[in-house]
């Protein structure tokens, strides 16, 4: 099916408490992966190239791969640009058919993230794209940064509010613990603060720097507004481990395929893991739209009411 926006498959996520993983892909065999572990989970997926996606494999290839894997699959699948740097880049990728937009301004003083979001909200809105921002900051790993630095840097519920008012965005993307590239699931997020900002604001919510964050901690977070998962890191390390099996394996292989087959279905499981702990496995309908998931989800959280 052709490429959806992501605002139906997020809205279905909020108002059955689960969440839709957003996947980045930087090649082929990631894409496919990701595609095949949607296909078979029957779960709506949002596949999001970040700038480093784009530098390296190019613009035109990325959307092209991506449109090409979303006509082929039997789901809903979105187009997100991904740590959006610049109103202009949201102009080309929305041109280039993303279906799916996020502007990060967090780096920047609020004003200048309030006035240049709200910009790339209304000239989206114009052709009916959603648009996802950031408020607080989602740190980075490799800046070794501290527990404190983490927590000062975290969403202010109140601000959150007066930012969706003055912008117009579809999607917050909220700092509350987890932090950008970490290479093994230790964080534990900050849940009172999510209830927080969810009691402000009635708009699905983002986590970014998922790769670091508990699993428990995610389930936990998705019964309080988290409507989209952003995971990363834990396909790069899934597609590094095919290569390195391969090689283990066969060392003198010449055929580039035999290690990448690994790497495309190591991908495609840690996908359908986190679809499944996600809850949004089994949530297409035979009409190709999203609803709530089935009582079996609601029952495995029930100790979370
Ligand atoms: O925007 C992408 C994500 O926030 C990915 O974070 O690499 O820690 O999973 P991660
Ligand atoms: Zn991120």
């Amino acid at each position: 099916m052709p490429l959806v926006t992501s605002k139906a498959m997020l809205e279905a996520a909020l108002a059955g408490h689960f969440a839709v993983g957003a996947f980045n892909a930087n090649n082929m065999e990631q894409i496919q992966g990701i595609i095949d572990a949607a296909n078979e989970e029957n779960s709506p997926v949002i596949l999001q190239v970040s700038q480093g996606a784009i530098d390296y494999a190019g613009l035109g290839f990325a959307t092209a791969m991506v449109k090409v894997a979303a006509e082929e699959a039997s789901v809903p699948v979105a187009l997100h640009l991904d740590h959006g740097a610049s109103f202009e880049q949201n102009v080309i990728c929305l041109r280039a058919g993303f279906t799916s937009l996020m502007f990060d301004g967090s780096k920047l003083p609020y004003e200048e993230n309030v006035a240049i979001t709200a910009k790339i909200v209304e000239m989206a809105s114009v052709v009916g794209i959603p648009v996802e921002a950031e408020l607080g900051k989602v740190l980075q790993s490799r800046d070794k940064v501290t527990e404190e630095q983490v927590r000062a840097a975290m969403t202010d519920p109140d601000q959150a509010a007066e930012f969706i008012e003055r912008t117009g965005i579809s999607s917050l993307a909220v700092a509350i613990g987890s932090v950008h590239a970490m290479e093994a699931a230790e964080a534990e997020l900050d849940i009172d603060r999510l209830k927080a900002i969810r009691a402000k604001v009635n708009i699905p919510l983002v986590l970014h720097g998922s790769s670091g964050v508990k699993e428990s901690s995610e389930v936990e977070a998705i019964q309080y507004g988290i409507c989209k998962i952003n995971v990363a890191t834990m396909l790069n390390q899934a597609f590094i481990k095919g290569i390195l099996d391969g090689y283990a394996a066969n060392p003198k292989n010449i055929d580039p395929r035999k290690w990448l087959v690994l790497s495309r279905d190591g991908v495609k499981e840690v996908v359908r893991s986190k679809m499944r702990l996600f809850g949004s496995s089994g949530t297409v309908t035979s009409s190709g739209f999203v609803s709530p998931p089935t009582s079996h989800r609601t029952a495995e959280l029930g100790h979370l009411e």
